[in-house]
């Protein structure tokens, strides 16, 4: 039986998306790319030289790569133009712009809103905010959309979980939003909700993570955290009325049934939730980093939701396996919008 992630492959080179990585000069970047070409995952925009691919990866086949060096370029100066178009009125001068565009994630980021690819990936070697301040500044969200947020899919291990059922979780926003306010809180769980969705083809019952499950928790001396979490919830259920929400839980009262009749009773997430939003990145990132190493799941992501375009984000400690699987989840993205 083909594996989940076997799946997210297959369902992307149906698609026949092209996609810009930005980074070249990253070995595990080069072969992601070349086993992607290979595969019929997606097209590849690859940036960088050919001279400099063969010195990180010399072995790499780099045949049906499209290799682009931002430095000679003859599209940089229309991505420059792009970008000075989009960024004049916060300071963006002619000659900034021209040596902006030179930068490879800019470089990216502007493909992808010039149309010139469908999706954009890159962060093997940048970090995340070099990765997606591209994004935020030129490509921004999408219409109706406020936010940028991210989530992992995290899958269960082979082996099964006894929790999760249809052997997929989203976790959120473990990457992106540092300390998300409460309205930020309900729309990373509606975006959250809707790439489980698309990209996981789970039917989301979200659960808005705390250290307090309904109330239990009064920390109104000390920070007001459960607050943010209620407000999120209560503002959740008034703006995205369809969807299947409730909070604030912990996480063994979202996750466990005869924790969520102790401790939760009556509630329709409790006990059953697939879709799992933390209060802030801290609780966050630490959360799926947990579940990936001490739980045998695989994080896919961060997966950014919100963008007007698909515009994803690598780990800086991501193996070439990661980065196809991101490529593969950006190419559905794009078949998506
Ligand atoms: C994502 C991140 C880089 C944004 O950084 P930032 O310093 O807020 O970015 P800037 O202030 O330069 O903002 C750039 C633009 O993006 C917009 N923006 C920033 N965050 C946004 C969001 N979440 N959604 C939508 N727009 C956003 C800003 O409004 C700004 O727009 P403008 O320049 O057109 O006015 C930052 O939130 C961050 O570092 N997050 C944590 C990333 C991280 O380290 N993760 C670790 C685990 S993987």
């Amino acid at each position: 039986m083909a594996s989940y992630l076997d799946i997210i492959k297959q369902k992307a080179a149906a698609l026949g998306k092209t996609i810009v990585l930005c980074e070249g000069e990253d070995k595990r970047v080069v072969e992601a790319a070349a086993q992607i070409t290979k595969e019929g995952i997606a097209k590849i925009v690859l940036i960088g030289s050919e001279e400099e691919c063969k010195r990180v990866s010399p072995d790499t086949d780099l045949t049906g790569i499209t290799l682009i060096d931002p430095v000679t370029s003859e599209l940089t100066a229309k991505y420059a133009n792009i970008l000075y178009e989009a960024r004049k009125d916060k300071g963006m001068t002619e000659s900034l712009a021209a040596e902006a565009a030179k930068d490879r994630t800019m470089f990216g980021a502007l493909m992808l809103k010039a149309g010139d690819v469908d999706g954009y990936v890159s962060g093997a070697c940048h970090s995340t905010a070099n990765t997606l301040r591209p994004g935020l500044q030129v490509i921004k969200t999408a219409p109706g959309t406020k936010l940028v947020s991210s989530c992992f899919i995290m899958i269960a291990p082979e082996s099964g979980n006894e929790y999760c059922k249809d052997g997929v979780f989203v976790f959120a926003d473990c990457a992106l939003n540092i300390a998300p306010t409460a309205e930020q809180l309900a729309d990373i769980a509606a975006a959250s909700a809707e790439t489980g969705k698309a990209i996981a083809d789970i039917e989301p019952k979200v659960a808005m993570l705390s250290f307090s499950t309904k109330g239990s928790g009064n920390d109104a001396k000390y920070y007001n955290t459960v607050d943010k979490v209620q407000k999120a919830v209560a503002y959740a259920k008034e703006n995205y009325p369809d969807l299947k929400l409730d909070g604030e839980f912990q996480f063994d009262a979202a996750l466990v049934p005869k924790v969520a009749a102790l401790k939760a009773p009556g509630s329709d997430v409790a006990g059953k939730a697939n879709v799992f939003v933390f209060p802030d990145i801290n609780a966050g990132n630490v959360g799926y980093k947990i579940a990936e190493r001490l739980g045998g799941f695989v994080a896919v992501g961060p997966i950014c939701q919100g963008f007007a375009k698909p515009l994803n984000d690598l780990s800086r400690g991501c193996c070439t396996e990661d980065i196809v699987l991101t490529v593969a989840v950006t190419a559905l993205q794009a078949g998506k919008k």
